[in-house]
């Protein structure tokens, strides 16, 4: 079904979407897979759209008043990050009622069967949970093809780990096409871009960067000292060897593969450039100069979240903005496709 020939995007205007869930810490993977990239993209002139995805992170149970400190604090990490409020619209999902309207319409007309072959979905209930688990979670990726054709989006920076859910979100949009005989919505291409599209645990190579991991040493968090940072690199798991002179020899290294991929994203340098570097060198050289290389970046977008922190309600004021701006793209949107449905419209 993912047939963009069905869905042709050249009448739409450019314009990127894309959402973080604040549930939690945000860490290094965020900030390379997202955050960097979504400053970038707001940097080249695109009309740029940020939603912290609060109606996702209760998918699983959050406190509620633990979420609401996450979301302050996620907004604050988007602004350290660079993102603008003045050019960009940043805000949070609930603030926008037509999120849920629009899922609701959508939930009608995806298959339940799509829900249940994301990868996603199955690791977060491996097995015997899937019967426990909420059903928003099941639906989650159809709130988020809602998110992203709201706004008649037609880019999604993400990680990834998000590919499937972008390609979930283009078979939806093609069949309510299809099915209603239009082209009102498009076929939003993923934007996975970059060194670190995938920033992978210090203690595992074989899993992802996650603000959920059990273990805080698998992990960065933009809130870090820097001294934690620079313990966690020191003691990031890796195998004895230096690092390789060619990118070949990368292969079969997960864990010091993540580690370059790292340098090279915070460095803004290609991984061939590091390695012309770095190639031949022993982990005792390569992780201090990589931690103080974190530092160095990180140091400053923690300050200024911790600055932004101390005035909550200069935060609530900016989402609120956000929310407005958003809602004004988002109502004729919803209302065309209530429209398109055939639900009767006389108020
Ligand atoms: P989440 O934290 O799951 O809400 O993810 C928010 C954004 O960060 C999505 O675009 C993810 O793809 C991206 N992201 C999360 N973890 C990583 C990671 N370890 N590496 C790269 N991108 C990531
Ligand atoms: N599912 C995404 C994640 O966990 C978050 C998200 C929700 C999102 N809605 C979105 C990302 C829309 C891009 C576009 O990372």
């Amino acid at each position: 079904m993912s047939d963009a020939a069905q869905t042709p995007n050249a009448k739409f205007k450019p314009r990127i979407f894309s959402g973080i869930q604040p549930s939690g810490n945000l860490t290094l993977g965020n900030y390379l897979g997202a955050l960097k990239r979504f400053a970038q993209k707001q940097d080249e002139g695109i009309e740029t759209i940020y939603c912290l995805v609060d109606l996702h992170a209760i998918t699983v149970w959050q406190e509620p008043e633990a979420l609401k400190r996450q979301t302050r604090e996620a907004a604050a990490a988007f602004i350290a990050a660079g993102i603008d409020p003045a050019r960009s619209i940043l805000f949070n999902q609930s603030q926008v009622s037509a999120h849920a309207e629009l899922a609701w319409l959508l939930n009608c007309v995806a298959r339940i069967g799509w829900m249940y072959r994301m990868t996603q979905f199955k690791d977060k209930t491996s097995g015997k949970n899937a019967e426990n688990s909420s059903l928003g979670l099941l639906a989650y990726p159809s709130l988020m093809a809602a998110d992203i054709l709201l706004y008649h989006a037609t880019m999604v920076p993400v990680g990834e780990d998000q590919k499937q859910h972008l390609e979930l979100t283009r078979d939806i949009a093609a069949k309510f096409n299809h099915d209603y005989k239009t082209d009102f919505f498009p076929s939003p291409e993923p934007l996975i871009e970059g060194a670190a599209t995938r920033v992978m645990s210090l203690r595992d190579g074989s899993k992802k960067m996650s603000k959920s991991d059990p273990s805080d040493a698998s992990r960065i968090n933009l809130t870090d000292s820097a001294d934690t940072i620079a313990k966690k690199f020191r003691k990031a798991v890796t195998d004895p060897a230096p690092l390789p002179e060619t990118l070949d020899g990368l292969a079969e290294r997960p864990e010091a593969r993540n580690l370059v991929n790292i340098y090279a994203a915070l460095a803004d340098k290609t991984v061939e450039d590091v390695i012309a570097e770095y190639g031949g060198q022993g982990w005792g050289v390569f992780k201090p100069a990589l931690a103080d290389l974190a530092v160095d970046k990180l140091a400053p977008i923690s300050t200024e979240m911790a600055r932004l922190m101390n005035d909550p309600a200069e935060i609530d004021r900016i989402l609120g903005q956000g929310a407005a701006k958003a809602d004004e793209i988002a109502q004729p949107i919803l209302a065309k496709t209530l429209d398109i449905m055939g639900m009767v419209r006389s108020r």
